[in-house]
C-alpha cells in the first residue's frame, strides 16, 4: 500500500494556526531506540524519553531486528506515556502526533508507525510522516530561527552516510551518500575487530584519545577528485588486514597487542573517517556556496569531528557558521521528530493511516 503525505485537514490546520502553541508528540522506533518526545512549536523541547537498547545488542556486535523489534513493542507504551507525563500534556492538549516511518529497519519502524496510527485515530489528532534523515539534519538547528542559506548538511549515522544541499527543513537535496558501509557501520565493525563492545563508536573515540592517530596509514578513500560519496569498506578491511594478516590465515593480533597499540589503531582509523568525511564535506560546501554547514546523526557525537569540522568551516574563505547537534540529540532521539513535524504540520503535510514503514528512502 502507498502511503502519500496528504493535505487532507487543510481546514484543521488553518483553525489550529490561530492558536498560540502547537504541541507535537513524536515517536521514533527507526533502529535499536525507542524514543517519545513533547515539543512546542517546532524548539521548545517539553519532554524527551529514550530507551536504549545497546545491552541486548552489544554480544551481536550489532543491532539484531528481531530483538529490537520486540523491545520497542515491550517499551513503547511506557515511553510515550513518560513523555507525555513529563510534559504535562494530555489527548486534549497534544495537537498532532508524529512519526519517523522511514529509513530504518522496517520490523522496528512498524512499532513506531502502529503507535503513532492508533493514538491519532484514538484522539482524532493529525498525522505526520517523518523521514529520519531528515530528522537528524533537524536536529542540527533546533536552536537556530532560519538556517542561512546556501548551507550544507551532513548526516553521519550507523546507517547513513550523506551529503544533503540544505534548501529547507522538508526539502533537502541529497549531494552524495556512501557506496558501501556506513561511517557508524564502520566505527562499530572495527569496534568488533578490536574487541571493544557494541556500540563501537564511543568505544572508539574513548580508546583514541590514548593513540597516535597518525601511527598507522589508513587509505583515505575519496571516490576521485569531484566525488560527494563515501566510501568506508576498504578502510574497515585495511584495518581488519592489519590485525590479522593480508591473507587472513594469522592469528587475530589484537589478543597480544598493548593498549597503547590497540589505542594506536583507533586512533589512526578515526582520523581516516574524519579526514574524509570533513574533505567531501569542504567539497560539498564549496560546490553549493554554502554559507552554513549543519552536522547530526550519532557519529556526530564524536568530539574529534566536531573540532576538525569546526576548523574546517573556520579557516575556509570566506568562513562558514557550523551548526552542530546538541550532543543528547546526535543519536537516535524523538525530540527531532516532534521538532521537524512542525514544519510538516505548518505546511499542511498529513499523512493517513495508511501509512506504511519503508526501510529506505533516498
Ligand atoms: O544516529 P544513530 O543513533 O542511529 C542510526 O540512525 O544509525 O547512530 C548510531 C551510530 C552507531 O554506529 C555508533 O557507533 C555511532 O553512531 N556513534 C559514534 C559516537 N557515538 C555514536 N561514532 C563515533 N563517535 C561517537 N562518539
Ligand atoms: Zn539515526
Amino acid at each position: 500500500m502507498r502511503t502519500k503525505d496528504k493535505s487532507v485537514n487543510k481546514k484543521r490546520v488553518t483553525r489550529d494556526e490561530r492558536q498560540e502553541t502547537i504541541n507535537i508528540l513524536g515517536i521514533e522506533t527507526s533502529c535499536d531506540e525507542t524514543a517519545a518526545a513533547v515539543v512546542t512549536n517546532g524548539s521548545i523541547i517539553k519532554s524527551s524519553v529514550v530507551a536504549s537498547q545497546d545491552k541486548l545488542h552489544a554480544k551481536y556486535g550489532g543491532v539484531v531486528p528481531e530483538i529490537a523489534s520486540r523491545a520497542h513493542l515491550e517499551n513503547i507504551c511506557t515511553i510515550i506515556t513518560e513523555a507525555l507525563e513529563k510534559a504535562k500534556v494530555n489527548r486534549q492538549t497534544i495537537d498532532a502526533v508524529a512519526v519517523a516511518n522511514q529509513p530504518g529497519l522496517t520490523v522496528a519502524l512498524i512499532v513506531g508507525v502502529t503507535a503513532a496510527k492508533t493514538l491519532a485515530f484514538a484522539w482524532e489528532k493529525p498525522l505526520l510522516a517523518i523521514d529520519h534523515l531528515h530528522a537528524h539534519l533537524q536536529s542540527a538547528s533546533l536552536s537556530e530561527k532560519t538556517v542561512q542559506l546556501p548551507a550544507v548538511a551532513l548526516i553521519v549515522s550507523g546507517g547513513h552516510t550523506c551529503l544533503f544541499d540544505y534548501k529547507s527543513p522538508l526539502q533537502p537535496k541529497l549531494l552524495g551518500t556512501t557506496i558501501d558501509d556506513a561511517a557508524g557501520e564502520a566505527f562499530d565493525k572495527v569496534a568488533t575487530i578490536l574487541h571493544l563492545p557494541y556500540p563501537g563508536g564511543p568505544r572508539i573515540e574513548k580508546i583514541a584519545k590514548k593513540g597516535n592517530p597518525k601511527a598507522v596509514d589508513f587509505p583515505r578513500s575519496m571516490l576521485g577528485p569531484n566525488s560527494l560519496d563515501f566510501s568506508f569498506s576498504g578502510l574497515k578491511t585495511a584495518v581488519l588486514y592489519h590485525c590479522r594478516g593480508q591473507d587472513m590465515k594469522g592469528e587475530n593480533k589484537v589478543e597480544s597487542m598493548t593498549g597503547k597499540q590497540i589505542a594506536d589503531i583507533a586512533a589512526s582509523f578515526q582520523a581516516a573517517v574524519i579526514d574524509v568525511l570533513v574533505e567531501k564535506t569542504r567539497r560539498a560546501a564549496a560546490k553549493i556556496g554554502a554559507k552554513t554547514v549543519l552536522l547530526g546523526g550519532g557519529v556526530a557525537a564524536n568530539n574529534r569531528l566536531r573540532e576538525t569540522l569546526r576548523q574546517m568551516c573556520d579557516s575556509s574563505q570566506p568562513p562558514k557558521k557550523l551548526l552542530v547537534a546538541p550532543k543528547e540529540y546526535c543519536t537516535d532521539n524523538a525530540v527531532m521528530v516532534a521538532s521537524l513535524a512542525y514544519h510538516k504540520y505548518k505546511a499542511g503535510l498529513f499523512a493517513d493511516l495508511t501509512l506504511e514503514p519503508k526501510a529506505n528512502s533516498i
